[in-house]
């Protein structure tokens, strides 16, 4: 951890939709991100989702969102092509607060939610280029499975589940 201390994780609220949008729109003002930013986009795609498993949030000392991890579960038709009962991941940190730790501490609370729920693995369908995304998950123990176009899908297998 460098620039930025031990971050709190807890889970999402509603009332993170605004911290969560910041953190989007941060992620697309630097050129990482070309998807909706907003706060209604926070709250229906990751605090409120109904494959939601767990949305964590890590937040400073002043209670300001660093980042945050969605886990859901995979559903039939789901827009991955993820196999039924995986759960599928996605980790957004503000770009002042990368490698400092957050995606870490991040991963902790969602494999701990994976476990809790019994799934088996975990999909991370990260873009092809994206070598911050692909070394981060490779860091966390996932490994590629498969390919789609312009994307790497990597895999966490839970033993013992
Ligand atoms: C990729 C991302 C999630 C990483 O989160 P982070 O909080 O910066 O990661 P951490 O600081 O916890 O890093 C943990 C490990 O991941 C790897 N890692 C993180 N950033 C990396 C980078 N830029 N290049 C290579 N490896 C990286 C490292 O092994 C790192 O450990 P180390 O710093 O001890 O070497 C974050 O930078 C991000 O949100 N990027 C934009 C959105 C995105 O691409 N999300 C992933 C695809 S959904």
């Amino acid at each position: 951890m460098s620039s930025v201390d031990k971050p709190i994780i807890r889970t999402a609220t509603e009332a993170d939709a605004d911290g969560i949008a910041g953190v989007l729109t941060a992620l697309v003002a630097s050129g990482k991100r070309n998807k909706p930013s907003d706060a209604a986009f926070a709250l229906a795609h990751y605090i409120s989702d109904p494959e939601r498993i767990r949305c964590s949030v890590a937040v400073d000392s002043d209670g300001d969102i660093l980042g945050f991890q969605s886990l859901k579960l995979a559903t039939k038709n789901n827009l991955y092509g993820v196999a039924v009962g995986w759960g599928i991941i996605g980790t957004h940190i503000k770009p002042a607060a990368a490698r400092c730790g957050v995606g870490r501490e991040l991963f902790k609370s969602s494999l701990q939610a994976a476990q809790q729920r019994g799934l088996t693995a975990i999909d991370a369908t990260i873009g092809a280029h994206n070598s911050e995304g692909l070394g981060y998950y490779e860091t966390m123990g996932f490994r590629d499975y498969r390919r789609m176009e312009g994307a790497i899908c990597k895999v966490f297998r839970i033993s013992g589940a």
